[in-house]
């Protein structure tokens, strides 16, 4: 497959077809809410693509509560959203790109019991209950790592980053990495960990679009932690839910893989239904993931909504970040290209400070 080809299938179509069109010649990519740098500029267009009745209440000061209630009435709201957004998927794609699988995968992604999504293994469950249990002493949590040398490996390069190393004092027992680097932290190795493997084996159907994805999620994350402060929100919980954010597009692959080997066949889907299909789709598929493992409703909500589109009610700092973060690297990484500052504020409809987000991106880059 093209390098051109996975960047229009996994980033959107502007990615590669250079300088945005003119409104009517191409509406679909106008009206793209996926990571395109033009398509989000159309702020005159309605928010078609999302149901405005599925949206998130903002609730603040209860952005913490998890009750069950919570977390079924959050549920109930990611369900909305990707009904309407795959009405919208199938209503707006052409005929002969619905040609296929394509809309009995639609279809299924919408399954209530979310049966898409893989559950975590019950031992990466119990691990990170271990990890987000305040009470958890460091010996619990040194127990997390000992058995398995990768994991271990990933926990002790984490702790020798840049970010957590201290006078350039290595650390080389996992006790002092643990106790460097955190809880959170470590439940980001665990997470890291947990994803790869769950969502990013080798031979699927699409493995080369699904290292792509993860490769810009993996980068996505340490940018995100380094520009939190600016944004005025925690860097851990920065670097976990910029690592997740895209994980509504693995899991899309996911399934498709598994589907595939299910009817052992390959999967029959146009690449324009499918680059619609992961646009439209992956933020409410993301946080249905990240409720059906046990992340939250703010964590879910989030990745739900991290394109921002349309523009969240209130100020979200977590969001802002998110966007910026993701549009930074993938200018680095896929467009090549510097920033353009201001298309990425007004586009993402910005509100935090962008010269101290600048000044803070100047200084990580060097
Ligand atoms: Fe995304
Ligand atoms: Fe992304």
């Amino acid at each position: 497959m093209s390098s051109q080809l996975w960047q229009r299938l996994v980033f959107g179509f502007r990615s590669v077809l250079g300088p945005k069109p003119a409104r009517a010649e191409s509406p679909v990519v106008l009206l793209d809410p996926g990571p395109d740098r033009e398509g989000a500029r159309v702020v005159e267009e309605p928010a078609w693509h999302c149901d405005p009745a599925s949206r998130f209440e903002q609730e603040q000061e209860e952005e913490d509560d998890d009750s069950i209630e919570r977390i079924e009435d959050a549920k109930a709201a990611m369900d909305r959203s990707l009904a309407w957004r795959s009405q919208i998927l199938l209503e707006r794609s052409a005929g002969s790109a619905q040609l296929g699988d394509g809309p009995a995968i639609v279809a299924s992604l919408q399954d209530p019991e979310g049966g898409v999504i893989r559950q975590i293994p019950f031992a990466a469950q119990q691990a990170l209950a271990v990890s987000r249990n305040p009470m958890s002493s460091v010996g619990e949590l040194v127990k997390l790592f000992e058995r398995d040398p990768t994991l271990a490996q990933s926990l002790l390069k984490t702790a020798n980053s840049a970010w957590y190393q201290r006078k350039d004092e290595a650390v080389v027992s996992i006790a002092a990495g643990v106790q460097r680097i955190g809880m959170q932290a470590v439940e980001n190795v665990l997470l890291t960990s947990i994803v790869a493997g769950m969502l990013c084996r080798p031979g699927g159907a699409y493995g080369v679009l699904v290292g792509k994805v993860w490769a810009h999620m993996l980068r996505t994350a340490p940018l995100a932690q380094r520009l939190a402060p600016a944004f005025g929100v925690d860097p851990e919980t920065a670097y976990t839910l910029a690592l997740l954010h895209d994980v509504g597009k693995l899991a899309v692959f996911d399934y498709i893989s598994a589907l595939r080997q299910g009817l052992h066949r390959e999967i029959r889907m146009p690449e324009p239904f499918l680059h619609e299909l992961l646009v439209r789709l992956h933020e409410p598929v993301g946080g249905r993931a990240a409720l059906r493992w046990g992340l939250g409703v703010r964590a879910a909500r989030t990745l739900a909504e991290h394109h921002r589109h349309p523009v969240p009610d209130t100020t979200d700092p977590m969001t802002e970040l998110l966007y910026v973060a993701e549009r930074l690297d993938l200018a680095a990484h896929v467009w090549f290209e510097e920033p353009d500052w201001e298309a990425l504020w007004a586009d993402g409809t910005i509100t935090t400070d962008r010269e101290a987000v600048e000044r803070r991106y100047a200084m990580e880059s060097n």
